[in-house]
């Protein structure tokens, strides 16, 4: 059987409520299918507006096989591109940041407007075409403070995701935010393992000493179960709606994002090992003091995200090969926040530093375990992992609507 169909015919055998077979987490050619399946078909979370704050700001990453900039132009848009010369096709910019009147081609020096259109290229011949020659686009929209970017011919749809995150999102004002700190590590495991070891907290209690100060390992916040029916969170819920601020928990139909806004453990308003807030000057003011607990949203593939009152943090997640995941980890605090004053760096990030290095071993043990030919697939908890089997219902929706076509 070829990888198509060998992968089409896994899915259709996998017993119900079990993990996927080990191949989808091993092997190489099943990786392929995963990019062009699903990283190269759907909107990526790439980074914050915030991060871009003047013209020529730009970050880099890389999506599978593509290098990808984003970057703001003289005319405040923000734009994307294949990070890939017109001339001979070397990488244009090799910095994860990094600022920039012009985009300067560092083999022969094509310099390109920070629109993309080719402002200048030596020598060329009377025949040259430099309208010809701008960086090929790749789609890039802005949404509350999140740059999306998708590098399908075809933008696939990002209304449906805007209509639903932008409301939930809006109030902490994550455009006028800085990052106060940043760290990308690789993980040595597929990034499904990574995806699911995220959708369930049947692992805090006993991994995440730090996390578990504030954050509540019930099958209701990192699932999906029956989280309407619960009374405190419902209450919870109507307080933060009454004071504005969109709560109520919102899966979308297709299974690929969803919104909810989930209380922290007793007087717990910010992850730090207190519960007290990180930092001093809030993300915004349209946001009131008191308990609103965290934003919780996820997009399959790439990011899930908490939004508390006084900080954000978001995750995202980049394959690298079937066996490394690239997770990347930004804090954002109010851009007029004052390190050593309103916050420190320490504090801000101990809960969550520490959180994503255990989370590393745990994904680590678990690919290394899954290697193993003796892996048959497992059963999963209906009680605590509601969001893993949610997660893995929308991949395998996904793959089988791709590979079947
Ligand atoms: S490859 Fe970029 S200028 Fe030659
Ligand atoms: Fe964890």
């Amino acid at each position: 059987m070829t990888p198509p169909t060998d992968l089409l015919a896994r899915l259709r055998s996998r017993p119900p409520g079990h993990t996927l077979a080990r191949e989808f987490y091993t092997d190489p050619d099943w990786f392929r299918l995963d990019l062009e399946h699903i990283f190269y078909r759907n909107w990526l979370f790439a980074g914050h507006d915030c991060e871009l704050p003047q013209p020529g700001a730009y970050l880099t990453l890389q999506v599978g096989d593509y290098p990808l900039i984003v970057v703001r132009g003289d005319d405040g848009r923000i734009r994307a591109f294949h990070n890939t010369c017109r001339h001979r096709g070397s990488r244009l910019c090799a910095a994860e940041h990094g600022h920039a009147a012009r985009i300067t081609c560092p083999y022969h020096r094509w310099t390109y407007n920070l629109d993309g259109t080719l402002f200048y290229a030596r020598d060329m011949g009377g025949d040259f075409d430099a309208a010809r020659h701008g960086l090929r686009p790749v789609h890039c929209e802005s949404i509350a403070g999140y740059i999306w970017v998708s590098v399908a011919a075809r933008a696939p749809d990002l209304d449906a995701f805007r209509a639903l995150a932008e409301p939930y999102l809006a109030p902490h004002r994550l455009r006028d935010a800085k990052i106060a700190f940043e760290s990308t590590i690789i993980e040595r495991g597929n990034w499904k393992l990574v995806w699911e070891n995220n959708r369930e907290c049947y692992h805090c209690r006993g991994s995440h000493p730090e996390l578990c100060r504030s954050f509540p390992d019930a099958p209701t916040v990192a699932g999906i179960a029956e989280s309407a029916a619960d009374p405190a969170l419902r209450a919870h819920w109507d307080r933060c709606e009454a004071a504005g601020l969109p709560s109520v928990f919102r899966l979308h139909d297709s299974g690929q994002f969803r919104a909810a806004r989930m209380p922290l453990l007793r007087s717990a308003v910010s992850y730090t090992m207190s519960g007290r807030a990180a930092v001093r000057r809030r993300l915004s003011d349209d946001v009131a003091e008191g308990d609103i607990g965290a934003l919780l949203l996820f997009h399959f593939p790439t990011t899930w995200n908490h939004v508390l009152a006084d900080h954000a943090i978001s995750f995202r997640v980049l394959p690298v090969s079937a066996t490394e995941t690239q997770l990347t980890t930004k804090w954002l605090v109010h851009r007029d926040a004052v390190e050593g004053e309103d916050y420190t760096v320490e504090e801000l990030t101990r809960v969550w530093r520490a959180t994503n290095e255990q989370d590393r071993r745990i994904i680590e043990e678990n690919q290394r375990g899954v290697n193993s030919p003796a892996f048959d697939g497992g059963p999963y908890s209906p009680v605590h992992e509601s969001g893993v089997m949610q997660f893995v219902a929308w991949y395998s929706r996904a793959m089988e609507a791709a590979l079947s076509r």
